[in-house]
């Protein structure tokens, strides 16, 4: 019964480790494209995606994160880089309404099976959120672009894996009920 798609998406695994191979613009424009045909509320498609391959910008809001990280008192390692210091990120906004969340879910989990299909990984990345903790909303958002009235909801990074890919790990029992 299993099927390629099936099999692509029990071996998609978070990867937290990157060469510095860049990903190029044809496979990101896929990637983002796939983002875009997620399923989203009423259809109302308010999201806004910033892509961000900019090394210095991707340093800086690894460096916001960290001491907004820091100043909430989030233990990590000294050295530690919340993309992994992947090559790729793009950070996920929506209006703020009904499933704005949800739909900027399902948006990267889409964008990470079409970069496992071509043979990138990623990781989503909701530390990003601290960044807020830290500076100013309003130039943070300049710095990624994050428009008017958009919400900062989550970030994805994307890169070529370091190593083998992760060993899955155990799902929880009993979480699974069937009224027949
Ligand atoms: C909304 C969301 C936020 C996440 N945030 C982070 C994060 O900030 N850093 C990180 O390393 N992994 C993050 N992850 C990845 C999870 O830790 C990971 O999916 C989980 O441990 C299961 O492992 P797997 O994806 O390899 O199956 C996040 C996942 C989701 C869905």
């Amino acid at each position: 019964m299993k099927n390629q798609v099936i099999e692509l998406l029990l071996d998609r695994r978070s990867v937290r480790d990157f060469t510095n191979q860049p990903i190029d613009d044809e496979s990101l424009k896929l990637i983002i494209e796939c983002g875009m045909y997620a399923p989203n509320a009423k259809n109302k498609q308010n999201w806004h995606f910033s892509v961000i391959t900019n090394r210095d910008v991707i340093e800086e809001i690894n460096r916001i994160t960290l001491a907004g990280m820091d100043r909430l008192g989030i233990k990590r390692e000294a050295d530690y880089h919340i993309f992994y210091h992947a090559p790729a990120v793009i950070i996920l906004s929506s209006m703020i309404e009904g499933f704005s969340e949800m739909n900027c879910g399902c948006a990267v989990e889409n964008m990470s099976i079409a970069a496992k299909s071509l043979g990138i990984d990623s990781c989503i990345v909701g530390q990003t959120r601290f960044m807020y903790h830290q500076s100013n909303p309003i130039d943070i958002n300049r710095l990624v672009k994050i428009p008017e009235g958009y919400e900062h909801d989550v970030a994805i990074c994307f890169g070529y894996r370091n190593g083998p890919n992760p060993e899955p790990k155990p799902r929880k029992e009993g979480i699974v009920d069937y009224i027949k």
